[in-house]
C-alpha cells in the first residue's frame, strides 16, 4: 500500500517518506491504521523556510489549513491511537478545542525551552504546548519513561528532598509529569540538523516510547529534519510522513550514526533513579547517597515489547 501516486522520496527497513503535500499524503493513508500521530507544523510565524511554504496567513486561514490536516490524521488513528501537536499556546487553544469534538483530551503537556528572547511588555515565553489526545476512551499503548532525581550538577546532590519516602521510590526512576524541564534545546552543532526548526531528539525518543511498541505506525506530516523518523527508526517503529523539501532528511538517513550515539545517551539516561554521572559527582565531593534508595530491582517493567517488525507499513500490529 502506498500512502500517494508519487513513490515516496525516501524508503527504509520501516518507513517512506514523500516529498509532497502532507494532505495529499494524508489521504493516501487507509483510516485506523496509525498508533501514534504527531505534528510540528509551521507556526505561522512569518519564517522563511526552504519549502517556501506561506508562513504569514491570516489567523483564520492558518487554523482552518490546520483543521483540515487535524481530520486527516484524526481518520487514520487505530481506536486506542494517540495525538500528539505541538505548537505555540495561542494556537493550540483553539485547535486543542477542535480535536475535543473529535478524540479524547489526555494533557497539557508543558515543555520548557526558551528559543526566544524576553519580549518587552510580556512575559518570558518559555514554554511549548504538547497537546495528548487519544481516539477513543483511553489509549491502547501507554508506558511514559521515568526521569532520574534531578542533581546538582556541581555536587551531584539531590536537588529536592525526599524525606521518609526514599525507600518508596521506584529503582526505574521518577513518575513522568505533565511539566517536562529535561529536554535540551537543539543547539549543538553536531546534532543541529538545520536552521531553526529541529526538535530535540530526546523530546521524539519520549513521544514515541510513551505511545508507540516496536512495529507500531508513527505518522509525521511535517518532516523538516526529520527527527520523529529518525527516533521512529532507531527504536524500531514504522513510520510515514511528508515533507515539501525533503533534502535535510535525505542527508540525514545517509549516516545515522551521529544520531544513534545520541539516541544512546538519551535512553542510559532514562528509566533510572539516578544518573551515572551524577552518581559520580557525588562520590567525587565526598557524599554518601542515602542507603533506603533502591537502585535495582528485577525488572518489573510490563510493557511487552514485541521484537519483530511488521512487514508492511499498514498492516495492523
Ligand atoms: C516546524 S518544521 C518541522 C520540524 C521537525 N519536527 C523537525 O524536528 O525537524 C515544519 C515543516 O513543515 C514543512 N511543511 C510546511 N507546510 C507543509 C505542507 N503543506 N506539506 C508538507 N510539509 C510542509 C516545512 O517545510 C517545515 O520543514
Amino acid at each position: 500500500m502506498q500512502a500517494s501516486t508519487v513513490p515516496p522520496i525516501l524508503t527504509t527497513k520501516l518507513g517512506q517518506l514523500h516529498e509532497i503535500d502532507c494532505l495529499a499524503m494524508l489521504k493516501g493513508i487507509p483510516a485506523d491504521t496509525v498508533d501514534l500521530a504527531f505534528a510540528d507544523p509551521p507556526f505561522n510565524l512569518g519564517k522563511e523556510y526552504s519549502s517556501k511554504i506561506n508562513d504569514k496567513k491570516t489567523e483564520a486561514e492558518y487554523l482552518d489549513w490546520c483543521k483540515t490536516w487535524l481530520d486527516e490524521m484524526i481518520r487514520t488513528l487505530k481506536p486506542g491511537g494517540s495525538l500528539f501537536l505541538w505548537n505555540l499556546p495561542k494556537w493550540n487553544i483553539p485547535l486543542g478545542a477542535h480535536l475535543g469534538q473529535k478524540l479524547n483530551f489526555r494533557h497539557w503537556i508543558a515543555v520548557d525551552i526558551k528559543y526566544s528572547l524576553p519580549i518587552f511588555n510580556r512575559l518570558y515565553p518559555s514554554h511549548y504546548s504538547l497537546l495528548y489526545y487519544v481516539k477513543g476512551e483511553r489509549p491502547a499503548i501507554f508506558h511514559p519513561d521515568r526521569t532520574p532525581i534531578i542533581c546538582c550538577r556541581h555536587c551531584g546532590g539531590e536537588l529536592r528532598d525526599y524525606g521518609g519516602y526514599k525507600n518508596k521510590m521506584n529503582p526505574h526512576g521518577v513518575n513522568l509529569a505533565d511539566v517536562w524541564t529535561d529536554i535540551p534545546p537543539v543547539r549543538h552543532a553536531k546534532y543541529k540538523k538545520r536552521a531553526a526548526n529541529a526538535l530535540p531528539l530526546k523530546l521524539m525518543d519520549r513521544i514515541i516510547s510513551m505511545a508507540s511498541d516496536r512495529g507500531s505506525l508513527v505518522l509525521d506530516p511535517f518532516g523538516g529534519s526529520g527527527t520523529t523518523y529518525v527516533a521512529a527508526e532507531l527504536t524500531g517503529r514504522r513510520w510515514i510522513g511528508s515533507e515539501l523539501d525533503c533534502s535535510a532528511i535525505s542527508e540525514r538517513f545517509a549516516s545515522l550514526q551521529a544520531d544513534r550515539e545520541h539516541l544512546a545517551e538519551i535512553q542510559a539516561s532514562k528509566n533510572i533513579l539516578f544518573r551515572t554521572e551524577d552518581l559520580a559527582r557525588q562520590k567525587k565531593s565526598g557524599r554518601t547517597l542515602s542507603k533506603d534508595y533502591r537502585l535495582t530491582e528485577e525488572d518489573d517493567c510490563e510493557c511487552d515489547q514485541p521484537d519483530t517488525v511488521q512487514p508492511s507499513l499498514f498492516a495492523s500490529s
